[in-house]
Formats: structure tokens, sequence, C-alpha cells
């Protein structure tokens, strides 16, 4: 299987249903816990990700899908900038819910829906640009996701995947290696009350695919121009590629 493993799960299905379960209940803690935790530099990887889209979301008539939208947040960074409205999807209804009430109290519009990534409820060459925040490392199955995210956007779209990776320094991976697998999942279940989710949160980055794997999967699922950088030393790495 080629996608997330949770401790226990034997399919794809289950994957999924786990994944999506585990985000129903730390959605009300979600946003506390992800700024806490990240000493709020979750914000700065959003906003950086969106300055490497400038020239794609500059167009007004562009379609902008942010894909596993969560609670909102890089939706919300997108309308910003572009100061027009994005879409946002997610299968988890409760993290969608959160959202929807962040997005409302902005004012600009955006719509939010809720559906799978691997099964977007879009027409082929649909979209501009095709967004996704530390949602890609939960999907069951990494190459239908990036199939799908190919075939949703139009010749020329930008896809932009924010995600978890592996620090190339060995001291400092060891360093943030003992953060996340040692105070992360203490520090995390005491904040969103799920000890569970932030077991799974170093579990799922150790198992993902390293930066310059994901760009091969990338260059495979027929993406061009495929290019990545790390931010805050590797502990996330941001993948562009164009169709
Ligand atoms: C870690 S959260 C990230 C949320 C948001 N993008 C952010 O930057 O904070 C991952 C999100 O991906 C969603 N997700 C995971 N697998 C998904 C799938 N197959 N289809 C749709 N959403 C999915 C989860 O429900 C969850 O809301």
């Amino acid at each position: 299987m080629k996608g997330t493993t949770p401790e226990g799960v034997r399919s794809e299905r289950e994957a999924a249903a786990w994944v999506q379960g585990m985000f129903a209940r730390v959605a009300p803690r979600y946003d506390l816990a992800n700024h806490l935790l990240s000493f709020n530099i979750d914000r700065y990887w959003r906003a950086h990700t969106v300055r490497r889209l400038r020239d794609a979301l500059a167009d007004p008539a562009a379609r902008v899908l942010d894909i596993c939208c969560g609670t909102g947040d890089l939706v919300q960074a997108l309308e910003n900038a572009r100061r027009a409205p994005v879409l946002g999807s997610d299968f988890c209804h409760p993290m969608l819910v959160a959202a929807r009430r962040k997005i409302e109290r902005s004012g600009k519009g955006s719509p939010v829906f809720e559906s799978d990534a691997l099964h977007l409820p879009l027409g082929d060459a649909t979209l501009d640009v095709i967004t996704v925040a530390f949602g890609f490392r939960n999907l069951a199955n990494y190459e239908s996701g990036l199939r799908e995210m190919w075939r949703v956007l139009k010749p020329g779209g930008t896809a932009a995947i924010l995600e978890f990776s592996q620090p190339p320094n060995r001291v400092f991976a060891a360093l943030y290696n003992f953060y996340s697998r040692r105070i992360l999942p203490i520090l995390g279940g005491a904040i969103s009350g799920n000890r569970d989710a932030y077991t799974y949160l170093p579990e799922s980055v150790r198992k993902f695919p390293n930066a310059e794997d994901l760009a091969a999967d990338m260059r495979r699922a027929g993406f061009g121009r495929v290019s990545y950088e790390f931010l805050t030393g590797g502990i996330v790495a941001l993948h562009l590629g164009r169709k």
C-alpha cells in the first residue's frame, strides 16, 4: 500500500476511515494545537507557499482549490493574497465546519465542500492552482492523490504540496526527532485531548517519502518543472509542479 498506514490498518479504506475519525476528534482544538506546537511557524509556512504562488494567483479569474483544507488556514491565506474567493475541500465534516465558521468571519465568501481528495467532484482541467498543506501525507494512496491533482489542473496549472519532511542535517534531524517523537505526543495529547493523533504525526512523517522521492513521484504522475525547497531546516518541504 502506497499511502499512509496508521498502526493496525489493513487496507486503504481503513486508513482513510482512521484518518477521517482522528481529525474529527481533534477538530475542536486543531488550530490551537497547531499554532502552539509549531510555535506559530505554521503561519509562516502557509504564507511562504502563497508567496511562491503569487504569479499563478495574480489572475483574478484563476480557479484555485485547497484540498485537505482542514480548518481553512491556507484557504484564508490564499483568499487574502488574491482578494478573491478560493475553493476549499476536505473529507472531515467537523474540520469543514470550523473552516466555514472562520471563512464566514473574514467575509470573502470562499466556498468549502466535503470531498475525498482522491475523488474530487470536478471535471478534468478545471483548475489553475491546486494546493495541499499537511494533508497529502495523510492520503491512503499518494499516487492516486497526485494523479487526481494532475487531472483537475488545466494545462499550465500549478500544484503546491506543503508537507512535513525529514531535515537533511543529521544533528538537527536528531533534535527534531526527539521533539516530535518524545515531546509532541505529550504536549499534543494534553492540548488536543487526543494523544493518538500526535503519536501518528511523527510516525506518518517518518514513513512519508523524502523530498527527492516525492519530487520523483510528481514527475512520474506527469508534472513538469518540479521543484522543492526546505523550510525551517527541512522540517517542512514545499513542492511545486506544473501540468
Ligand atoms: C493536518 S490537517 C491539515 C489541514 C490544513 N490544510 C492545514 O494546513 O492546517 C489534514 C487534513 O487533511 C484531511 N484529509 C486527509 N485525507 C483526506 C482525503 N483523502 N480527502 C480529503 N481530506 C483529507 C483531513 O481531514 C484533515 O483535515
